[in-house]
């Protein structure tokens, strides 16, 4: 439900960064292996530091890395104020991890991967904007290229979705506080937060995404991601 009256009262900011990253295949979990000499995470956290009315960081990490001191925050900059709490056995697991670390105060709540390190913080304004313009849920993505088929479990085609009406999303999603909350709370499982809001019956808008919010999945991205902050230096 949305209350148009209610004030304002900041943005929380869910990243999160527990996954072992094992298609990465790295010796260290995927938000703390190096692009260009700093961990994944730090890239992923200097978003935030240029996104106006953040109240509340939620930084979710492994268990064994919830201690900054380690040496493999090196290079991190964690935002001010943030807090950096363990995540669970899944996504859905750390986010709710993250959720229940950020400040009670937060009426707007952004969901990010650590993985897509190198989102532009343009991506995050829209999906605030869109979120404060009264939307319950907000996803960034983008048009389709290739187009897709349904296939069953033999392998068969079982349809050919319009492409026109296809979307690849993207993170940040961003949510009213309230509607995250109980997303979360009714203990369905999904591989995003706006899957979840969805079986809620809510509705969620796709705002444009943009190239750069990729997602480090293999060996391959983390290359393309070198190249991309390469091509950007002067
Ligand atoms: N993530 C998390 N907790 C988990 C699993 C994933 O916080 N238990 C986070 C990852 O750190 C990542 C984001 O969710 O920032 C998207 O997940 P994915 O790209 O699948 O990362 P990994 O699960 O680490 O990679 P893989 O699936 O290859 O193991
Ligand atoms: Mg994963």
């Amino acid at each position: 439900m949305t209350d148009a009256h209610a004030a304002p009262r900041g943005v929380g900011v869910v990243v999160v960064a527990a996954g072992s990253g094992s298609r990465l295949g790295a010796s260290l979990p995927k938000a703390f292996v190096p692009l260009a000499g700093r961990p994944l995470l730090g890239w992923a956290l200097d978003a935030l530091g240029q996104l106006p009315g953040v109240r509340s960081v939620a930084v979710v990490v492994p268990e064994g890395l919830v201690n900054t001191a380690h040496a493999a925050w090196a290079g991190v900059g964690l935002p001010d104020p943030a807090v950096v709490v363990a995540g669970g056995a899944d996504r859905t697991a750390s986010v709710a991890a993250g959720l229940a670390a950020l400040d009670p105060g937060c009426d707007v709540v952004l969901v990010h991967d650590a993985a897509r390190c190198l989102t532009p913080s343009a991506v995050f304004e829209r999906v605030v904007a869109a979120v404060r313009a009264g939307a319950d849920g907000v996803v960034p993505g983008l048009a389709v290229v290739d187009t897709v088929k349904t296939v069953d479990a033999g392998g068969f085609v079982t349809g050919t979705p319009d492409r026109a009406a296809l979307r690849a999303v993207q993170t940040p999603q961003g949510f009213r506080r309230a509607v995250l909350d109980a997303a979360h709370a009714s203990g369905l499982g999904a591989t995003d937060d706006a899957a979840l809001v969805e079986a809620l019956g809510h509705r969620v808008l796709v705002v444009e995404g943009d190239p750069r919010a990729f997602k480090v999945t293999t060996a391959d991205d983390l290359d393309r991601a070198e190249r991309m902050l390469a091509a950007d230096a002067p």
